[in-house]
């Protein structure tokens, strides 16, 4: 089954005891962390992610779209954080931080921007939980998906099946009603999504109409 994670990101930071409640049904609660250097944008940090762990009981899933992230790890699992996910291009040594990620009680992610190779993963993949193939240039909510990401995601779930391992594929960035079929059946697990969810109006029915899109009709045998 496809887990969704909304991302705050595109919600109303004045008040995000509401919106967190909005969403309460889906399955991860999605914190991009930016720090104006390793993307072109800040958002918040571990101080927020902690405030905002005691409104939901979901899996927290932070995203940090910073440089060296090794330096903040103990911070950010110590706010609540339940998935830990780094950026292959923001650290020299992705291997130490992974392990680091997981000597805290963490799960472990690692992302990829859109023009980063999947061979970067070779060395990795067997040591981690998730992928996060971005599909928009990070740094900001209410981008295009690039098209080009579906073969990614393909080629990212072969090498994960040809090497029988058990790596979840999360996806974001521009994802909305009209493409998150696609982007399911090009084998995605995770869905993120932001502005489709907190942008509509009400969070909840938006919530309610993408999960009901990505159901992926049995293939016959
Ligand atoms: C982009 C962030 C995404 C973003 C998704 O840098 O990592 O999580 O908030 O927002 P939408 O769904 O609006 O593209
Ligand atoms: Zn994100």
């Amino acid at each position: 089954m496809t887990k969704f994670a909304p991302s705050i990101l595109s919600a109303d930071f004045s008040d995000l005891e509401k919106e967190i409640k909005k969403i309460n049904k889906a399955d991860f609660i999605h914190l991009d962390v930016m720090d104006g250097h390793f993307v072109p944008n800040i958002t918040f940090g571990p101080g927020l992610i902690k405030a905002i762990r005691p409104y939901s009981s979901l899996t927290f899933d932070t995203h940090l779209m910073i440089e060296s992230p090794e330096k903040f790890i103990d911070e950010f699992a110590d706010a609540g954080s339940d998935i830990i996910t780094v950026h292959q291009e923001a650290t020299n040594h992705l291997d130490r931080v992974i392990n680091y990620i997981k000597d805290k009680g963490c799960k472990v992610g690692v992302s990829l921007n859109p023009a980063t190779s999947l061979k970067e993963l070779e060395y990795v993949l067997k040591d981690i939980d998730m992928v996060l193939i971005m599909s928009v240039n990070p740094g900001f909510g209410g981008q295009k998906f690039i098209p080009q990401m579906l073969e990614k995601i393909r080629k990212l779930k072969e090498m994960i099946n040809e090497n029988r391992l058990d790596v979840d594929i999360e996806v974001d960035g521009g994802i909305k009603l009209s493409n998150v079929r696609g982007i399911i059946e090009a084998g995605a697990d995770i869905i993120v999504a932001g502005s489709a969810i907190f942008k509509k109006g009400d969070p909840a029915k938006a919530l309610r109409e993408i999960k009901q899109e990505s159901i992926v009709p049995e293939k016959d045998v």
